[in-house]
């Protein structure tokens, strides 16, 4: 079957009135983090800094720098690690989206690197730039191709190796980043879900966050801060009120591993508790797009991850762009 050609899923309308709709089933889970790793205590060498102030004003301790790995080889090595968790082989999959700002070739895109490398000839592949947004971004646009009955098996990846960005002579900045990927493999399934997906952008605030080709990531940290506060609970009440669900039957709020203290301020602003906010920012720091999937694996592989949970990811970032998604494990 050729990827253009209708996956057959769609041969029966479902009823009036019922909310049984194809669309994409979390199958299969995977991530990985580069050996080399650099504790706050590392970059206490590096500029003027402390353990304890990036401890307390930011959750980090330490972050994982990829140096020769490319981008394209921690995002194989997560893909790898999610098809076989999904028990799909690669020749299923008719489609690969990479979130990703930090590729090393300007063509070919990431995600036609991971095709090569893993053998899904079917496959389209897509990288698509939206910085930390980089894996809400491709989630929506995979269920969408799954509803719109276009695709069957598609791999998401989020990758990204910001330290390749940072100025390490900047401590405003270079203490907050690490480098990682992360997959999910989302399957068709006849579902009676509410599941639904929000992203929002807003260039003229663009310039609070940038990074100009053969230059370094600048950033203004107190406005960044500021707009995930403001959009990332409005973003989630959104989807929440599209999807007919109250805030309080979430059982985890996924979100994009910026800064505790953020978490921790959505948390506060949805009346939601923190305990239901699981974070892994103190061993990473931010991944950028590999941050959500990350954690989603940590989720899936230490068991927390139950049939029929309730789930929200929401992303925050560059552009700027954020956006929310409500999902049914
Ligand atoms: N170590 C020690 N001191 C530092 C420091 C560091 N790494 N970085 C900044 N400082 C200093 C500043 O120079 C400033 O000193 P001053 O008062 O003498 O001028 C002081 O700490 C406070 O700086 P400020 O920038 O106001 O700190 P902050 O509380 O806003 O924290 C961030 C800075 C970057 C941690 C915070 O703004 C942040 O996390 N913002 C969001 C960034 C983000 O998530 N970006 C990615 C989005 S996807």
């Amino acid at each position: 079957m050729s990827f253009l050609e209708p996956a057959g899923v769609f041969d029966r309308e479902p009823a009036p009135g019922l909310k049984i709709i194809e669309s994409g089933k979390n199958a299969g889970t995977g991530s990985y983090v580069p050996e080399t790793i650099w504790k706050n205590e590392d970059l206490e060498k590096m500029v003027e800094t402390s353990d304890i102030w990036i401890r307390e004003r930011t959750g980090i301790g330490a972050r994982h720098i990829a140096g020769e790995e490319t981008v394209a080889q921690m995002a194989v090595k997560a893909a790898r690690r999610a098809l076989e968790n999904a028990g799909i082989c690669s020749t299923e999959l008719d489609l690969i989206l990479v979130g990703t700002s930090s590729s090393e070739s300007i063509f070919p895109n990431t995600a036609c690197l991971v095709q090569d490398e893993i053998g899904a000839f079917r496959a389209a592949c897509l990288d698509v730039s939206a910085a930390c947004t980089g894996f809400l971004a491709v989630y929506e646009l995979g269920q969408l191709y799954i509803r719109s009955g276009k695709a069957k098996n598609v791999l998401l990846i989020g990758a990204d190796a910001l330290s390749r960005l940072v100025d390490w002579h900047d401590r405003g900045t270079c203490i907050l980043f690490g480098d990682g990927a992360g997959a999910i493999v989302l399957t068709a399934e006849e579902q009676e879900t509410k599941a639904c997906e929000k992203i929002h952008s807003d260039g003229e605030k663009g310039v609070s966050l940038t990074c100009e080709k053969g230059t370094y990531l600048q950033m203004d940290g107190r406005a960044v801060f500021q707009f995930a506060l403001s959009r990332v609970p409005e973003v989630i009440r959104e989807v929440l009120k599209e999807a007919e669900v109250p805030v309080e039957e979430i059982d985890a709020f996924i979100l994009h591993q910026a800064n505790s203290r953020i978490i921790d301020g959505v948390a506060k602003r949805l009346k939601a508790p923190k305990e239901k906010f699981p974070r892994n920012i103190e061993a990473y720091g931010n991944t950028c797009a590999a941050s959500i999937p990350i954690l989603l694996d940590e989720w899936n592989r230490s068991g927390r991850a139950q049939k029929g949970q309730r789930i929200v990811l929401s992303g925050f970032g560059a552009g700027l762009i954020w956006g929310a998604a409500y999902l049914e494990w």
